[in-house]
């Protein structure tokens, strides 16, 4: 059984972790970021990779002592190298290639995204592949087929912003605070979803792909009229959401040969009034639903940890010259 330790520091969170092929989470440490960045709005790429390089090196120590492991009993070492903001791509990559140095381990280079799109295997070992995963995060949208490890399909994408920009951007207008997907998701609880019309971009067009650029562009002009409440502005923008969700994956469903569970993955996944419309969707189609725990969906180490060891356990394995990679698509 093999036992890997695992990196994350492609956004906002700095994230060490160790996780054992039997899907055992043996640690895994976390630190975010919000207050460095609170009061910028957003994440500030240079003050997000100074922080990751204060905060990977303690965050690898108190996860091996949490295990109560050394690096000796660690078989490998997985950190992400990409995409995302790469001054902290580089910080967590170089810090597992100098741990793979030390102690003579393997590195293994994770792609984020397969990280995401591998995670719900961590909990649910039932999960065989193929599965039906929408990824959907602060920087991505997308449904994709996952044949295997390291074998994705991407069947749509956005063709503007990700859903998670969507509510951070709304957030923002809204003056809702950062980070804003759980703000937006706190007001929505107490909103009225159909008292602010607004539209659902390709919602009925022939085509695969999301677009949520006109959502939040409606949502600027709905707040400026001064004329609704910022949380029934709130609950519509996220019903609007939905619907655009339900419309594209249903339209997917309609020409493919849908695998048998439907999965969700990615920061945005953690917004429960969107796991429940996807639980309904896979009901509806007879597939099983699959989301990770809430800790597990926004960026975490354990997934990148779990990541490496199914790349592990398919001898795929990398060299210490591998270069971060500010884009790097699944
Ligand atoms: O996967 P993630 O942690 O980082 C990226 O790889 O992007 O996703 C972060 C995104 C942010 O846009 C954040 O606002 C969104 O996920 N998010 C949510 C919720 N929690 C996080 N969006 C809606 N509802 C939530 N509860
Ligand atoms: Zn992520």
């Amino acid at each position: 059984m093999a036992i890997i330790l695992g990196l994350e520091s492609s956004c906002d969170e700095t994230a060490a972790a160790i996780v054992r092929s039997d899907r055992t989470i043996l640690s895994h440490a976390l630190a975010g970021q919000e207050d460095h960045h609170r009061a910028f709005g957003g994440v500030v790429p240079e003050i997000a990779a100074r922080a990751h390089a204060e905060l990977m090196t303690p965050l690898v120590e108190t996860a091996l002592a949490d295990a109560g492991l050394t690096l000796n009993d660690v078989d490998a070492i997985a950190a992400t190298a990409g995409p995302g903001l790469i001054g902290g791509v580089m910080v967590g990559l170089v810090t597992a290639k100098a741990l793979a140095m030390a102690s003579g381990k393997p590195l293994i280079a994770v792609n984020h995204l397969e990280g995401h799109a591998l995670s719900p295997r961590l909990i649910d070992a039932d999960l065989e592949f193929p599965y039906l995963l929408l990824l959907v995060s602060g920087g991505h949208c997308q449904l994709l087929r996952v044949n295997g490890v390291g074998d994705y399909k991407r069947l749509s994408t956005t063709i503007d912003d990700a859903v998670g920009e969507a509510f951070d951007k709304t957030a923002k207008i809204l003056g809702l605070g950062f980070p804003g997907g759980p703000a937006v998701e706190r007001a929505a609880a107490i909103g009225n979803a159909h008292n602010v019309p607004l539209p659902r971009p390709l919602k009925g067009a022939d085509e695969p792909h999301f677009s949520f650029a006109g959502l939040k562009s409606a949502v600027l002009r709905a707040h400026e009229t001064g004329q609704y409440r910022v949380e029934d502005i709130a609950a519509s923008f996220q019903l609007a959401v939905i619907d655009c969700l339900y419309d594209r994956i249903t339209y997917t469903l309609d020409r493919i040969d849908a695998p048998p569970a439907l999965v969700v993955a990615g920061g945005v996944a953690a917004n429960v009034p969107i796991r429940k419309m996807l639980e309904k969707l896979a009901a509806q189609r007879g597939m099983r639903f699959v989301a990770p725990p809430l800790w597990l969906c926004t960026d975490n180490g354990a997934m990148i940890a779990w990541a490496g060891a199914e790349r592990f356990g398919m001898g795929l394995t990398d060299g210490l010259d591998f270069v971060a990679r500010p884009r790097w698509p699944l």
